[in-house]
């Protein structure tokens, strides 16, 4: 029966892009929710910025903006990212959202009636150069734990203990420098010491969901334990959570608690909540509809909830969130599934610096998105430990494993069924039969590795059946069957299997290379491949298309210009600079036309499936392009002196899609790709095609 599911990833702070450990986690998440959707699950994908809290009322307040408006400043540069790297989740909103303004105070008031808010005068630091209290993030100093330097107040990075600010040693106000002195606040706090909760808890970290799997992996649990159980003396880490702070704070208010708003990390997990439910209403169209449908999605017994977080955030997900959700009467998560933190070059990530690898630099470079998801994934397991990325292994996994090993299955054998058996597969014969039963005996597995998060043995034995399928293409030798009179049968043969076995390998790789998947369903003109039934074989007599080049190798060049120092960029000359802006380009700009002369021109985004040198032409390159009409075209361009036509497959560009076709020498060319070059060619050389960003798809109208 179908599964539906609501995943969330960790709700990233509005006070910045993200980085690259960001980026791990969402596609740790969206590998998951892609492996579930091909299972024929349903499921809704949300994650929203993490918008309150005194770090970005300060940061907006440096800026000049409302913190409103910085937050929103913040997310709408969210988009190139996720879409660039093929993230699709179903809905991205904010802590600050009606949603979870309405929700965080209806939780509260919850576990208020149900006696677990007490309040209490405290000590706080206050800066007396500021005038105000410090909350959290304004206090730095060593983490009474395990004594790290430079610790904030709420939470130590080193170890994860959570603690109160008036626990530091060494405190300093990190405003002002100055020693804070303390002032008394009444302060609102979840009572976590309750025996309720205690209990609880104790029950819920060692359970396991309706699907027998843990709520907490084990080292998780090993490590929030020592917080939970009762030492020798009966007596447990675990105290009253401080949920108020004073204002000004950026957040939501605390009702009938005027000057009281709740602490950033009681709203932000709800936020979950506020995102899904928003969701809702979008889909619904109308606020007290979705709402209703929300009510009875999370009222519904059969609904699982899932967390992917980082291990720096385990014990507001494992003990804060899950007992704020049982004793306010709603559904605990079905799990919360921890990783450790991403690694570049064997350096730690810093929370707010990331590492030196920087996602949007990598998509500028042109590198694909897949590469990097299939990196990821080949190192991902189950289990909360780092990742380390490595410039050579990453090379070596794209290149030699998805590329020689997988890609060239398909670019061995699909030529040969094109051109000497019109496109379609032919009878397959027993040793290629026996083969594809073993691939296909596989599947089962493979989804149990993908449900189970083990992304690098998925991949992992993904590569070796493909090990399997190369080394019978060896036996077999295709090249030289294509030469051998009477041996036309055989060599229908093994591309056939070759084929078929490329199909298998896709589905088992889609979760992680959406895009190359699409490509090769379009290829192989099939439906969306999927898990959950026995794979069906394409067949004899099936029809593919003409096969165009999937993946490119990585260039070392890439991955030297990736990690290269931002200064070593080449500077623009000062001394020339008045007078190129006289002349842009080498030319003065045209005179002026109207949006209707404009509106003439379809433009559209175009990805090059294939591009070719013209014999008896120095000056052409052959592009095939997408353009998203369901057939190819080919254009002519002047580019041959500027561009290797490999670097060019799988780019996207702009094509003029209404330029009257065109009878050439060499072919009729159906519209014109733009590229740019200086008036003066001599003066400044070299012709440059246009490139979309990433996420721009074939068919899209440039405007
Ligand atoms: O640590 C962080 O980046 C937090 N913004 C994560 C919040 S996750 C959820 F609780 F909102
Ligand atoms: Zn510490």
């Amino acid at each position: 029966m179908s599964r539906q599911l609501f995943v969330t990833t960790a709700l990233p702070y509005a006070n910045g892009n993200f980085h690259i450990g960001h980026i791990m986690e969402y596609i740790q998440a969206d590998i998951w929710v892609r492996y579930q959707r091909m299972m024929g699950n349903a499921v809704h994908f949300v994650c929203a910025d993490d918008a309150h809290g005194a770090p970005i009322m300060i940061a907006a307040e440096k800026a000049g903006k409302t913190p409103q408006q910085f937050v929103a400043d913040i997310a709408a540069g969210r988009k190139p990212y996720l879409d660039g790297f093929h993230i699709g989740f179903d809905n991205w909103h904010s802590t600050d959202g009606i949603e979870n303004h309405q929700l965080a105070q209806a939780i509260y008031l919850d576990l208020k009636a149900a006696g677990l808010i007490a309040t209490r005068v405290i000590a706080q630091f206050f800066d007396t150069e500021k005038n105000m209290f410090l909350p959290d993030r304004f206090i730095k100093g060593e983490c009474p734990k395990c004594g790290a330097k430079d610790q904030y107040g709420d939470n130590c990075e080193e170890c994860g203990a959570v603690y109160s600010p008036t626990e530091l040693k060494n405190p300093y106000s990190a405003l002002t420098g100055v020693t804070p002195v303390l002032r008394d606040s009444e302060h609102y706090f979840f009572k976590l010491s309750d025996p309720r909760c205690a209990e609880f808890l104790e029950h819920w970290t060692q359970g396991s969901n309706g699907r027998g799997q843990a709520h907490l992996q084990s080292e998780v649990y090993n490590k929030i334990k020592e917080w939970l159980l009762p030492d020798e003396a009966g007596q447990r880490d675990l105290g009253d959570w401080d949920i108020s702070r004073d204002a000004p704070y950026f957040g939501i208010e605390i009702p009938d608690a005027p000057g009281k708003y709740f602490y950033v990390w009681l709203d932000a997990p709800i936020g979950y909540l506020a995102s899904l439910k928003n969701r809702f209403i979008k889909l619904a169209g109308d606020s007290a509809l979705g709402a209703q449908r929300y009510d009875a999605f999370m009222a519904d017994p059969a609904t699982e909830q899932y967390h992917f977080i980082g291990k720096d955030i385990i014990t507001f997900h494992t003990l804060f969130w899950p007992a704020m959700l049982h004793f306010s009467g709603r559904k605990t998560p079905s799990a919360v599934f921890v990783h450790g933190f991403l690694t570049v070059n064997s350096e730690k990530m810093s929370k707010s610096r990331g590492t030196g690898l920087d996602p949007l630099k990598y998509l500028s470079l042109g590198m694909n998105p897949e590469w990097l998801r299939y990196y990821i994934a080949a190192k991902l397991n189950a289990r909360n430990e780092d990742v380390e990325f490595s410039p050579e292994d990453f090379m070596a996994r794209v290149n030699s494993d998805l590329v020689g090993k997988y890609i060239n299955i398909a670019s061995r054998a699909a030529g040969f069924i094109s051109k000497r058996f019109g496109g379609r597969l032919g009878a397959i014969s027993e040793d290629g039969a026996a083969l594809l039963a073993a691939l296909r005996a596989q599947q089962a597995t493979i989804e149990e590795l993908y449900e189970d998060r083990e992304y690098a043995r998925a991949l992992r034995e993904t590569m070796l059946l493909a090990d399997r399928v190369n080394a019978y293409v060896d036996a077999n030798k295709p090249w030289e069957l294509a030469k051998q009179a009477g041996m036309e049968a055989r060599l229908h043969d093994v591309c056939s299997v070759c084929i078929e076995a490329f199909a298998v390998l896709t589905t088992y790789l889609k979760p992680v290379l959406p895009t190359l998947a699409a490509q090769v369903e379009a290829f192989l003109g099939v439906a969306p491949l999927a898990f959950g039934q026995a794979a069906a074989a394409l067949g004899q007599g099936h029809r593919i298309g003409d096969y165009q080049h999937l993946m490119q190798r990585v260039d070392v060049k890439q991955l030297e210009a990736l990690f290269a120092p931002a200064d070593a960029a080449p500077q623009a000359d000062a001394a020339t600079a008045p007078a190129a802006a006289a002349l842009p380009g080498g030319e003065a700009i045209a005179p002026a036309i109207g949006i209707e002369d404009f509106n003439k021109l379809d433009l559209r985004i175009a990805l090059i499936v294939n591009c070719e040198a013209v014999e008896g032409s120095t000056k052409l390159l052959r592009l095939t392009l997408d353009a998203g009409e369901g057939r190819t075209r080919n254009v002519f361009s002047g580019i041959a002196g500027a561009c290797k036509p490999a670097d060019l497959i799988g780019q996207l560009t702009v094509l003029v899609a209404n330029l009257a076709p065109r009878k050439m020498k060499f072919g009729l060319s159906e519209g014109m790709v733009l590229s740019a070059s200086h008036a003066d060619e001599k003066a400044s050389p070299g012709i440059y095609l246009l490139q979309a960003a990433p996420g721009a798809r074939p068919g899209m109208r440039v405007h």
